[in-house]
């Protein structure tokens, strides 16, 4: 979480990096704040809320400086004020820092630094950062720095700079992403590219560990022992046009419209012209994929529900034992794994702190690890032994739409390699799914210019006054309702209860009262009687249904209040059509009520902390 942004060059850089910030916001909109060096001193700005509330008071800095770092916060230490905002500073106010991550052991430093006679302005953990390196200045930032990591725990991406050297700021990470941006005769440093995306393209990822200094004109990488060090120049392929809105109200909107280009792209080059699926940098021999015994998949979130619906198509396919476990609850138990378990991690961000603690552990225990990942130098394509990439484009709702239909793409394009692998699925069988995999993107992008989003609009208005939904489904049909539950939680507030439509009678059928609305997710396949059964047993209730079903398919239309028809495709290939009206009706939901979509309370991007 938070956003990091700094930039040395040759431009006045108030501005500049206030709009690198507001490219960051969604990783954070609490508070914010910069500094900027001008005139051997550092000027400061703090404010309360989003960023909105710090341009109204941008002026207050002077627009001289050409060197200066920047912060959007969410708070994990202290709670969202003008105090805790970064940049912090040291007691002399010679330097000011900002920082992404926890620094564990901050109690003990604060501590010590207190009975050294420092004194703290905050209660975050940042500000210990500040008084490390006033304590370890010695005319170098550099060596500040190196001397202030060696003594913080945690996992932390932080960015210094220091009014004796108006020239750099120093960098550093550990486990928490940071990124450099190379312009002409100017030079970026950022928690993710999208902040300095309209200036360049060219970028390098730092290692944890590595010391990163950003001039003006160059950027320098040291290790901790004051070695240089060369880290590759990688050109990313985004433009600054996809981190904005083009025309739609919400990036979410725009992202949900997205879809079938983002699955066109994952898609791309992954069918071989014969037919089968092609996938490489995957890390897995034929020895591998042979031996393999079992499939554990880790995940958070919306990721966990792209896992649940690999955990079907690969035991459909594959046949080999999946599990998929939450990362959060996976990295503390004392779980069974060995060499013969590859254990995926799936990941948008490829960032997630308990997801890649879920790796770790994995990989420490003997397994193969493949890391499913949207970005591109993430922390989980390093420590994986491969990695599947989705390609859906920078991702800005905090709620995950596009990334989720590539994930689910990607775990069936993944389970279909598999099943022909391991000799479990003929080439035919193969071919008639990529043949229909192939025909989705244009599917969707139909139901999405057609006339449905008007349809779930007018329906989410009736239903947004709700004090509560249910969502059922069942099979693949179930991760998708957990997922469409999800998105009516994080964005509309609404308490929404998923479950498997067979288990409700065991329980949440009592929460049910007249009229209570049920979202049903009932597209066609092997279980859809079991599913009209249940649908009649939650209407004998007096609640009303919200039927996502396969267009043409009008059993359930005699019985619903509503139904969201979406393209048929075959019932394992159906998540990536049925889950955008629920995208949608969650999205009409909340802006009926008036909910700030893109940035829901509470919430954060990437979530670097556990
Ligand atoms: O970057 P990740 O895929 O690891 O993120 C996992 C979750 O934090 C994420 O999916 C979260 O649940 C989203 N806000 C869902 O919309």
């Amino acid at each position: 979480m938070c956003g990091i942004v700094g930039y040395a060059g040759g431009r006045p850089c108030r501005d500049i990096l206030f709009q690198g910030l507001r490219k960051l916001e969604y990783r954070g909109y609490d508070s914010a704040g910069l500094s900027v060096i001008s005139d051997d001193r550092l000027e400061l700005l703090h404010s309360v809320g989003n960023l909105d509330n710090l341009e109204a008071i941008l002026d207050q800095v002077g627009d001289k400086g050409t060197l200066g770092i920047a912060h959007t916060r969410w708070a994990t230490h202290g709670r969202p004020s003008a105090e805790n905002a970064h940049p912090h500073t040291d007691c002399t106010g010679r330097f000011a820092i900002v920082l992404n991550g926890i620094v564990e052991n901050y109690l003990s430093l604060r501590a010590t630094l207190q009975d050294e006679g420092h004194s703290f302005t905050s209660e975050t953990d940042a500000e210990v950062v500040a008084h490390l390196i006033e304590r370890a200045y010695q005319g170098s930032l550099r060596q500040a720095v190196v001397e202030t990591y060696r003594q913080m725990e945690g996992h932390f991406a932080f960015c210094a700079i220091a009014a004796d050297e108006p020239d750099v700021i120093v960098g550093m990470r550990k486990e928490t992403p940071l990124v450099v941006g190379l312009g002409q005769g100017e030079n970026f440093v950022a928690s993710a590219v999208p902040a300095f995306l309209a200036e360049t393209r060219a970028v390098v990822f730092p290692d944890d560990g590595d010391v990163v200094v950003v001039g003006r004109e160059t950027v320098e990488i040291f290790d901790l022992d004051g070695k240089r060090v060369e880290r590759l120049i990688q050109t990313v392929d985004w433009d600054d046009e996809a981190a904005e809105k083009a025309g739609y109200e919400t990036f979410m909107l725009k992202e949900i419209h997205e879809q079938p280009a983002a699955l066109a792209d994952t898609l791309a080059e992954r069918i071989a012209p014969d037919g089968r699926v092609a996938l490489d940098g995957l890390g897995l021999s034929a020895e591998d994929i042979r031996r393999l015994e079992r499939v554990i998949i880790v995940a958070c979130g919306t990721s966990y529900h792209a896992g649940l619906i690999g955990e079907y198509a690969l035991e459909r396919w594959a046949r080999v034992p999946v599990e998929v476990e939450v990362a959060s609850e996976f990295r503390y138990r004392d779980p069974v794994i060995g060499p013969d378990c590859l254990c995926i991690a799936i990941s948008q961000s490829g960032e997630t702190a308990d997801t890649l603690a879920a790796m770790r552990l994995a990989r420490r225990a003997g397994a193969q690890v493949l890391a499913l990942t949207n970005i591109v130098g993430s922390q989980a394509t390093r420590e994986a032994d491969g990695v599947l990439f989705t390609r859906a484009g920078l991702e800005i709702g905090v709620a995950a739409t596009k990334t989720f239909l590539t994930q689910v793409l990607a775990v069936l394009l993944f389970a279909l390699w598999m099943g022909d692998r391991r000799g479990l699925l003929d080439g035919e069988r193969v071919r008639s799914f990529t043949e229909e995999l192939r025909r989705v993107p244009a599917l969707l992008s139909d139901y999405l210019e057609g006339g449905a989003e008007g349809q779930i609009e007018e329906a989410a208005a009736r239903y947004a006054a709700g004090r509560f939904f249910m969502v059922l489904g069942r099979d693949v049909g179930l991760p998708v309702a957990l997922e469409g539950a999800l998105k009516l939680k994080e964005i509309s507030y609404v308490p929404t209860e998923a479950c498997p439509a067979g288990e409700m009678k065991h329980g949440p059928i009592a929460l049910l009262e007249e009229g209570s609305p049920v979202v049903v997710v009932a597209t066609d396949g092997g279980v859809h009687d079991k599913l009209v059964s249940n649908v009649q047993e939650v209407r004998a209730r007096g609640a009303r249904i919200i039927a996502v079903t396969s267009e043409g398919n009008e059993r359930l239309a005699e019985m619903a209040d509503e139904v969201f028809q979406v393209p048929r495709t075959d019932e394992m290939l159906a998540p990536l059509v049925a889950v955008v009206p629920l995208q949608l009706f969650a999205y009409y939901v909340a802006k009926a009520r008036g909910e700030k979509v893109d940035q829901p309370r509470n919430l954060a991007k990437t979530v670097t902390v556990e």
